[in-house]
């Protein structure tokens, strides 16, 4: 094992955090479509897809560092709207959140002067600079067009 106890017990955990972002975005893509917006769903559900390709990308690391691989119980995944504001605030307070794990990872990585995994987490650490970006300039969106002109939204997702 090139990885220690406790780096992988902590990135397991992560990977429960990963798969349950990849449902709440489903359940926030289904509440998109609902509403008749089209396109945003779609853009959640490709959120959804990449949230479960950041799980396996933690898989694959703990594969190539001869670490266990223990995929933790997931929680339910919030499926109530009260509107798509409301659903983009959450959105931005899980990637905050998910922003402070990684972190975490990264500070256990340092402590350990482990390095092959502190180059491994970098990626995620950018990625969440990503995250934090998009749904902070929807948030941004959703407050500056108000509740009554939401649809309007769709003419900002870029169209695939
Ligand atoms: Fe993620
Ligand atoms: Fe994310």
């Amino acid at each position: 094992m090139k990885i220690s106890k406790d780096l992988n017990y902590a990135i397991n955990t992560q990977i429960g955090h990963e798969l349950l972002a990849s449902n709440i975005y489903i359940n926030m893509a289904a509440y998109f479509n609902s509403l008749g917006l089209l396109r945003l769903s779609g853009m959640f559900f490709e959120q959804s897809d990449e949230e479960r390709e950041h799980a396996e990308k933690f898989i694959h690391y703990l594969l190539e560092v001869e670490g266990e691989v223990a995929v933790p119980a997931i929680d339910k995944a919030h499926n109530e709207f009260k509107s798509v504001k409301e659903a983009f605030e959450l959105a931005l307070n899980w990637e905050k959140e998910v922003t402070s794990n990684i972190n975490d990872l990264m500070s256990i990585a340092i402590e350990q002067k482990d390095y092959a995994s502190q180059d491994f987490l970098r990626w995620f650490v950018s990625e969440q600079v990503e995250e934090e970006a998009t749904m902070n300039h929807l948030l941004l969106l959703a407050e500056g067009l108000g509740d009554l002109s939401v649809f309007m939204l769709e003419s900002f997702i870029p169209q695939k």
